[in-house]
């Protein structure tokens, strides 16, 4: 399965998913391509490093269905079947996400459905919630909404700041999003409404 990683920064998670490729952990996933809406980013020299085709597509100066066109002109030149928004800083519309229904997911720095949107552990830190995580969910045109397939979670300490608490949902981010997207690849992943099913997830 052709996976397309569509971000906007440091790309550290972009990083988790090149390794895995590496050593055989996100079969039978490929990565084919990422797209960042941001020039400059980390993310794109990474890619870069890892012979991973990479492209800007900005969306500043043009229309959002504009924009979502040209995503998907670029993903689909790359025969793109499953994208994975990693650090991607903006809302996707039902005119991109029809052509990706059930095969688009995205990673979220806390318990979905707490603290959505940006600086999800500062949010966390400031409601004084003793835990956190991180979510790994399919996305639909809600605000970080979209079915829930796997969440892990992560303490919060008295003396966290945003930074440190950040850190420590990313390093279980880096191991929990490539095993999600290899078992999408595997077609492990069924959603029906709201809830995802798949093998681990029984308590017998
Ligand atoms: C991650 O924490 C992710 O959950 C959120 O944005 C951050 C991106 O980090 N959506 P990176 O660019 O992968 O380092």
């Amino acid at each position: 399965m052709k996976v397309g990683v569509l971000v906007s920064g440091t790309g550290t998670n972009l990083q988790a998913l090149l390794d895995a490729e590496t050593t055989g952990r996100l079969e039978p996933a490929t990565l084919a391509v990422v797209i960042s809406n941001k020039p400059g980013v980390q993310a794109l020299a990474r890619a870069g490093a890892a012979n991973v085709p990479a492209f800007v597509v900005e969306h500043a100066a043009v229309a959002r269905e504009v924009f979502e066109d040209q995503l998907h002109a670029v993903l689909a030149a790359h025969h793109v079947e499953a994208i994975v928004l990693a650090g991607f800083m903006r809302v996707l519309t039902p005119h991109f996400l029809d052509h990706y229904r059930d095969r688009i997911i995205n990673t979220h720095p806390s318990l979905l459905p707490a603290f959505p949107g940006a600086n999800a552990a500062a949010q966390a830190i400031a409601h004084g919630v003793k835990i956190s995580g991180v979510t790994i969910h399919f996305v639909d045109a809600s605000l970080d909404g979209g079915p829930i397939i796997e969440q892990v979670a992560v303490p919060v300490f008295d003396d966290d700041d945003a930074a440190a608490l950040q850190a420590r949902i990313q390093s279980e981010e880096h191991k929990l999003l490539p095993d999600v997207v290899q078992r999408l690849a595997r077609g492990e992943l069924s959603c029906q409404g709201r809830k995802v099913r798949g093998p681990g997830r029984r308590a017998e």
